[in-house]
């Protein structure tokens, strides 16, 4: 029998009076490797910090009986030393300044990798990291000899790692054997076997009901006749026999028709699959802008002190497009980025563009607001308004009363890309959106931009997203920008 590396008992985990987690038994062997999937906020990051013991249960207990190594899904990196030939593999130094995103999580992963553990809890460890970057981890963590507990949206990286799922939905846990491929292959099974069943359940329920109806209308047919007779009765006294005969078919076809009413009671009711309500992200009032090239770059130069990420540069932004920037983690392109918000030398900006900026880090809230006050304090529309924007993108009841600093990772980045939207905008600069967003939000997000009339300028290292919504593309590649 494989060690229990954790072990999970009665464990109930609430916030707000909400339920998230509810567990009645749950363990991590010696050797699993378990990825946990469910939708933005469903509570992945919430169990991991319960297995590490970071936060307590509302309920229960949790074991915990290995020394194990942790990646936190939206935390800087710490002041732990990384094994210096780890940092260099990596591209990495060891705390400097103003790491970018990607060098942030690459420090985090080389501390992580510095000591040998039991068990190892990840957190969405490919968060900014460039296609080098996924295949290190990958390296890394094919040939882990421990217990692996994996929290990720990357699918492929899934794939390649896990051997069981753990689901999360509505507070529950499913456990599925098998990869992310084959944890999707047996959910639409399950989803066909449940259409069938819920078909099969309405048309026996609807062939049960036809036939407690004609059973009482031949009942009722059976009491006309019979008052009739009645009336006749007395020139018909010598059919009484056959009038009371009636009555009793009467009575035992009203019986049938109650049993079978009772059948329909007992039937096993097999509900329909619930379609979910799409993710919706609004588009404010745009303001109008018609030149041809709102942003214009004429050999510009981009540094930080005396490093230089771009050198002679030249480019042009066209109206409308959606443009992906890339390159790898380092490269320059929040940078960039920051350049064009600053108006930088060599840069030639219509004067009526009105740039809006989704930050990389913007997950990181410092505020003590609620969601709703968040906006609200950042917004000029009412309340009203506002409450069906949030609800739009699944901020309900208590959620709006929650602490902003509290959200998880996907339902902070939905709130910052919903109070960036409400602007009055017509040039927006989205640095890598979709981290931790579920797949209903990047959709959702997909929508949005393809349909936004003015023009924007994205970072992602998401390869489907980029092919979903991208006009053009360029990328950063030795101090160029190429476009591909
Ligand atoms: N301290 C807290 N107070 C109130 N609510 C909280 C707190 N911490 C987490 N939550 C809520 O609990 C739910 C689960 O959060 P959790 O971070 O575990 O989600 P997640 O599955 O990791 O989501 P994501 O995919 O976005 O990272 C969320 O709705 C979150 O807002
Ligand atoms: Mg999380």
């Amino acid at each position: 029998m494989e060690q229990i590396c954790f072990e999970l008992e009665n464990v109930e985990m609430n916030y707000l009076d909400k339920e998230i987690l509810k567990i009645d038994r749950l363990a991590v062997h010696q050797f699993d490797r378990i990825g946990i999937v469910g939708k933005n906020g469903a509570g992945k990051s919430t169990l991991l910090k319960l297995l590490a013991g970071t936060i307590q249960p509302s309920q229960g207990k949790v074991n915990r009986h290995v020394d194990f190594g942790c990646f936190e899904q939206v935390e800087a990196p710490n002041a732990d030393e990384a094994d210096p030939k780890l940092l260099g593999k990596l591209h990495v130094e060891q705390q400097r300044e103003g790491l970018s995103g990607g060098e942030q999580t690459r420090l985090k992963l080389a501390q992580l990798f510095t000591h040998y553990y039991e068990c190892l809890l990840i957190d969405e460890p490919t968060t900014h990291l460039d296609q080098e970057g996924i295949s290190y981890l990958l390296d890394e963590l094919r040939y882990y000899y421990g217990a692996l507990v994996l929290i990720s949206h990357d699918r492929a990286v899934l794939d390649e790692l896990v051997t069981s799922i753990w689901e999360i939905d509505d507070g529950k846990i499913n456990v599925y054997a098998g990869n992310y491929s084959e944890y999707i292959a047996q959910k639409q099974l399950e989803r066909e076997q449940q259409s069938q069943a819920h078909e099969q359940y309405l048309k026996e329920k609807s062939r049960l009901e036809k036939a407690a109806d004609e059973k009482m209308k031949t009942a009722e047919k059976i009491a006309k006749a019979s008052s009739m007779s009645k009336k006749e009765s007395k020139a018909k006294a010598n059919r009484m026999f056959e009038t009371k005969s009636k009555g009793t078919g009467q009575k035992a076809l009203q019986r049938a028709a109650k049993a079978i009413e009772h059948r329909i009671e007992k039937l096993h009711a097999v509900d329909a699959i619930q379609e979910e309500r799409p993710i919706v992200f609004h588009q404010s009032s745009r303001l109008e802008l018609h030149n041809k090239f709102p942003i214009m770059a004429d050999r510009i130069t981009v540094r930080i002190e005396e490093k230089v990420l771009l050198e002679d540069v030249s480019f042009q932004i066209t109206l409308g497009k959606k443009i992906a920037v890339t390159g790898s983690n380092g490269s320059g392109k929040s940078t960039l980025f920051h350049y064009i918000v600053d108006r930088g030398n060599g840069l030639t900006i219509s004067p009526k563009a009105k740039i809006g900026v989704f930050q990389q880090m913007s997950y990181h809230f410092v505020t003590d607001e609620t969601v709703l006050q968040f906006l609200k304090n950042r917004s000029s529309y009412d309340e009203g308004f506002l409450r069906s924007v949030l609800h739009s993108m699944r901020f309900v009841g208590t959620a709006l009363q929650k602490k902003v600093r509290s959200l998880s990772g996907g339902e902070a980045i939905r709130l910052q890309l919903c109070k960036l939207f409400l602007g009055d905008y017509n040039i927006l600069l989205l640095d890598e959106p979709t981290n931790f967003l579920d797949i209903q939000a990047i959709q959702a997000l997909e929508n949005f931009i393809k349909s936004y009339k003015g023009t924007i300028l994205f970072i992602s290292h998401d390869k489907q997203f980029i092919a979903n919504v991208a006009d053009e593309e360029f990328q950063i590649l030795n101090k160029k920008l190429i476009q591909k």
